[in-house]
């Protein structure tokens, strides 16, 4: 391994104790906010494309230049070719999360970044250039758009969360969700804004500012540091060290940096025994099966919430309580979801993940549930007018729902992901919890309007059920991470931590980390 000449106990080591630099560490920096807000518009492109495409199929000019003709004349779009419009966005976003993974460990984080960004910059021009009639360049285009998007969604929260100074992480990574709300809300108020608009710049306008934004992304990462959990891995211990130092605002040969750089290595010199394993290690390793589940099982329920049924269909759901101007709705809906996202990141440093996330799944069932029964019991379906009351309560707990979602379970699960797993799986393993949040999302996205058409309203009842579930996934399986590092919270799950008592777990000096883990490696 190339970090083990360097790591025989030498990693900015004073020689005495009592050496280190053990000033008051910063709880903010200006470098490490810089960094996460900066990483960040990756998320805005997420959620600009996932805002934005609904309006697009509405637009007149595109609707004539990739639409289907009536023998009358006028345009429309058979449930094909917008199904294949709207999806493959989400196919590209689930192939781009998996083979992001593996590439990211060769070129590292930050290259990746910018790879990914070039990726993105032809699926758009592809797009942008598309003429009369070529409808499958937008499809194209779409794919190879969602591959950058899908690798950005796995990227982002890996590399903020191996950057981050541990008492601001789940912050750091919650200002990314920050920015995919930011990205849903600018596409709904582009959408109200350029709706009737009939020339080629109604759809190209919007599509060429995600062309700005990416191109800001892919050249400004150049100038950041690559993340110190991957330099040090790739031997690098003395960029690794600078970096840490930096981003904490402390001195290199401060307690926090020499500390955690110990806990890096011992983890590393671990992992360097345990070296020529096969490819399924992934699944075989101590306790990775079983965070791997958890990891994917927690990104499907945070598709579960329901959160997306009202960013996708919000429109239609609101048509139907008979509130007329749709588009504004929307857009309420979504500067709800964007401001009560800074609730979040409050929350999540405050109350911890776990609390929040029970608590965050008991306030969404109950808002479920009213909406649903409002909807269901006390909503005139076919004169909503004359139930105004009902409309308007409805919309009320869709907001106080998006309130819940946005300030736990939008910005923690990703939050959550980024911290599971030991640095030697990280990104295989961030890979697959990513790439199942998109296939949830494709599979609801895609099956809402079908299963709406059906038992209509009641459909919040199955939401309500799974965030049942989801609170008691949190309640029995998820490790408190607040305020510890990567390579403490790994330990925890090493060690069997009860889920419950994880709060109040000690940690074992850092240089110790390595003694439990082989206790663990040597008892499996
Ligand atoms: C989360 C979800 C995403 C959703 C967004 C809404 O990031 O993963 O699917 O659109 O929140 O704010």
């Amino acid at each position: 391994g190339k970090a083990s000449t360097s790591s025989n106990g030498s990693v900015s080591q004073p020689s005495q104790a009592g050496a280190y630099d053990d000033s008051p560490v910063p709880r903010l920096t200006i470098h490490s906010f810089i960094m996460g807000v900066f990483v960040s518009m990756g998320g805005f492109i997420f959620g600009y494309d996932t805002g934005q495409i609904s309006g697009f199929l509405g637009m007149p000019e595109f609707l004539s230049r990739f639409g289907q003709k009536h023998s009358d004349g006028t345009f429309y779009f058979s449930n094909v070719r917008s199904g294949l419009i709207v999806a493959l966005l989400s196919i590209g976003t689930l192939m781009g999360a998996l083979i992001a993974g593996p590439v990211a460990d060769r070129i590292g984080r930050k290259w990746s970044i910018c790879g990914w960004c070039i990726m993105l910059h032809i699926g758009l021009i592809v797009q942008i250039s598309a003429t009369q009639g070529k409808w499958y360049q937008i499809v194209v285009g779409r794919w190879i758009a969602g591959l950058g998007v899908g690798a950005l969604s796995l990227l982002v929260p890996m590399y903020q969360g191996e950057s981050a100074p541990r008492q601001i992480r789940g912050a750091l990574i919650s200002t990314y969700q920050l920015f995919i709300t930011l990205g849903i809300f600018v596409a709904n108020c582009i959408n109200f804004g350029t709706e009737k608009r009939t020339n080629t710049a109604s759809w190209r306008i919007p599509m060429g500012i995600s062309f700005l934004w990416v191109l800001i992304l892919g050249v400004g990462i150049i100038f950041f540091p690559e993340s110190p959990r991957y330099d040090f891995r790739h031997g690098r211990v003395e960029n690794a060290s600078k970096t840490m130092a930096r981003l904490y605002g402390v001195p290199e040969n401060h307690r926090v940096v020499v500390e955690e750089l110990t806990e890096i290595r011992v983890k590393h010199e671990e992992e360097l025994l345990h070296q020529n394993q096969k490819w399924w290690e992934i699944f075989t390793a101590p306790r990775m099966a079983y965070r791997i589940t958890l990891g994917v099982v927690l990104q499907a329920l945070q598709q579960l919430t329901g959160a997306n049924y009202f960013f996708y269909y919000g429109t239609i759901i609101f048509k139907a309580t008979g509130i007329n101007n749709s588009y504004v709705t929307q857009m309420i809906l979504g500067g709800v979801n964007f401001g009560t996202t800074f609730l979040g990141l409050y929350v999540v440093e405050h109350f911890g993940r776990r609390r929040s996330l029970i608590f965050g799944a008991g306030w969404m069932f109950v808002c479920f549930m009213i909406f649903a029964s409002v909807g269901h019991f006390s909503l005139d379906r076919n004169n909503p007018q004359s139930t105004p009351h009902s409309g308007t309560a409805m919309i009320v707990f869709a907001c106080l729902f998006i309130l819940g979602f946005a300030s736990t379970w939008g910005p923690i699960i990703w939050t959550i992901c980024a911290e599971l797993y030991p640095s030697r799986y990280r990104s295989k393993a961030m890979a697959m919890s990513t790439a199942s949040n998109w296939l949830w999302n494709f599979l609801l996205g895609f099956f809402t309007p079908f299963i709406v058409g059906d038992i209509d309203f009641r459909y919040g009842y199955i939401f309500a059920g799974c965030l049942f579930l989801a609170a008691a996934t949190v309640y029995f399986f998820v490790i408190e991470g607040q305020g510890r590092t990567l390579e403490e919270i790994d330990t925890m799950y090493l060690l069997h931590v009860n889920p419950r008592e994880s709060t109040k777990w000690v940690a074992p000096p850092p240089d110790q980390l390595v003694t439990t883990e082989q206790l663990v490696r040597g008892a499996s």
